[in-house]
């Protein structure tokens, strides 16, 4: 009963203090890793007006953004909201919706130009809030040729990056796990993405033409993961598509 309300204690203490961070922190050098700024839950627009705004937006400015915004992404997309100590949830029920609670997807961060985070390509940890870099140089150019060559990729100041795990939900949903569930849960997500990034005053796309296998070699990705979206993120200007 003591062990149990001395470690509650740490688990809220351990909560409270990622709430009250208000900056990132850098915690380990080698893999780099971060811990990103609390995600804020307040913002100067309301869902229908951002539901109203959202567009694809595919010509980006050259203007840094901060660590804060690619924390409140990274948190909408995929970001711990309850905490629960079940394995398979790893870490907690998230911010968009996961047929059986399974979380097939992988998240993550290609920096260029964000404030405070050196350029690389990051690993989201939801667990903790913190992105682990996986490759320590900027590798948005190869992945825009990569990508039928869509410069949006280059262009942006940072990137997301979706993979999945496919077995973690075909274990229990089979074929309707590949054929549906990941690919709805994906779709959650970005939707997530888009709205959150509106809500930041900037723009992203959801990009699905690529090829699988450059894709995969230029993001070093383990085998078991599949390749799924890209979505270059920051601040654009209009240009007439249609
Ligand atoms: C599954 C999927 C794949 C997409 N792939 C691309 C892409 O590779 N390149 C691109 O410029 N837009 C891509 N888009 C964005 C669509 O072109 C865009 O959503 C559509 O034109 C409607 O415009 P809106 O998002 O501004 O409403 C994709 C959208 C979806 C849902």
């Amino acid at each position: 009963m003591v062990v149990a309300l001395v470690s509650l204690m740490a688990c809220n203490k351990e909560t409270s203090d990622m709430e009250n961070q208000d900056s990132i922190k850098l915690i380990k050098e080698n893999p780099l890793t971060y811990r990103l700024p609390s995600p804020r839950l307040e913002s100067d627009m309301s869902a229908e007006e951002v539901m109203k705004k959202r567009r694809s937006h595919r010509h980006f400015v050259s203007k840094s953004i901060d660590a804060s915004d690619v924390s409140q992404v990274l948190w909408a997309a995929y970001g711990i909201t309850q905490k629960a100590n079940h394995k398979q949830l790893r870490g907690g029920f998230r911010t968009a919706p996961s047929a059986g609670a399974l979380y097939p997807l992988e998240l993550y961060l290609l920096v260029d130009k964000v404030n405070e985070i050196e350029p690389g390509v990051y690993r989201y940890l939801a667990d903790g809030h913190q992105i682990q870099q996986t490759i320590d140089h900027n590798v948005k150019l190869e992945l825009s040729a990569a990508a039928l060559n869509q410069k949006m990729i280059h262009e942006a100041p940072a990137c997301l990056f979706y993979s999945a795990i496919y077995e973690r939900t075909t274990e229990k949903y089979g074929s309707r796990g590949e054929n549906r569930y990941v690919c709805m849960d994906l779709g959650h997500s970005a939707q997530n993405v888009y709205l959150q990034v509106e809500a930041l005053h900037m723009g992203t796309c959801a990009i699905g033409a690529f090829s699988d296998d450059k894709v995969r070699e230029v993001m070093q990705l383990p085998a078991k993961e599949e390749p799924l979206y890209i979505m270059p993120f920051g601040h654009y200007y209009n240009k007439r598509e249609f």
